[in-house]
């Protein structure tokens, strides 16, 4: 077995926000990218609390800023969280309290996934990933420099396992 070696088995991650088509579609990439970056063996996708975008491609301004640094969200398309979620993943990162709550709300009592904020490992100044769909492209640029860091730091966490 893997456990023999001293091997940890690969951890399955869900990125959750409202729409599925900004914040966790970068937490996805990003994630991806960082433990492959390190190593760190994880199986990681994302979806939204809400089913307005389902079947949607990451939102274009969310692409072109991702793009920009080296991201490629082009391949993902929206879905909605369903129970299986809970049974299937390993960690549930919500991308602000709001999701989290609405996922309290959907969540098992026998769930098997623990739900976190992606922003609650190390201190970001914010346990919110800032909602940048009704504004200007600073506000994607500051979702990605929090889902950089916040990575970085759920990563950490997990490699100190
Ligand atoms: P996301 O952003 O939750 O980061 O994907 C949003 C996308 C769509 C909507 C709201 C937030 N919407 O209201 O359609």
């Amino acid at each position: 077995m893997a456990e023999d070696r001293g091997q940890k088995s690969a951890l399955r991650v869900l990125v959750v926000c409202l729409g599925n088509i900004c914040r966790s579609p970068t937490g996805e990439a990003v994630l991806a990218a960082k433990a492959a970056a390190r190593g760190t063996a994880l199986s990681v996708t994302s979806a939204g609390t809400g089913g307005w975008h389902v079947g949607d491609p990451p939102d274009a301004r969310m692409q072109r800023a991702a793009a920009r640094r080296g991201y490629d969200l082009s391949g993902q398309r929206a879905r909605q969280v369903d129970l299986a979620d809970f049974y299937e993943f390993d960690w549930i990162l919500a991308m602000d309290r709001s999701n989290e709550a609405d996922l309290a709300d959907l969540a098992p009592p026998n769930a098997d996934a623990t739900v976190r904020l992606f922003l609650s490992f190390g201190e970001h100044g914010t346990v919110d990933m800032p909602d940048p769909y009704y504004g200007g492209e600073a506000g994607f640029e500051r979702v990605l420099d929090l889902v950089e860091a916040g990575a970085d730091a759920f990563l950490d966490a997990v490699d100190a396992r």
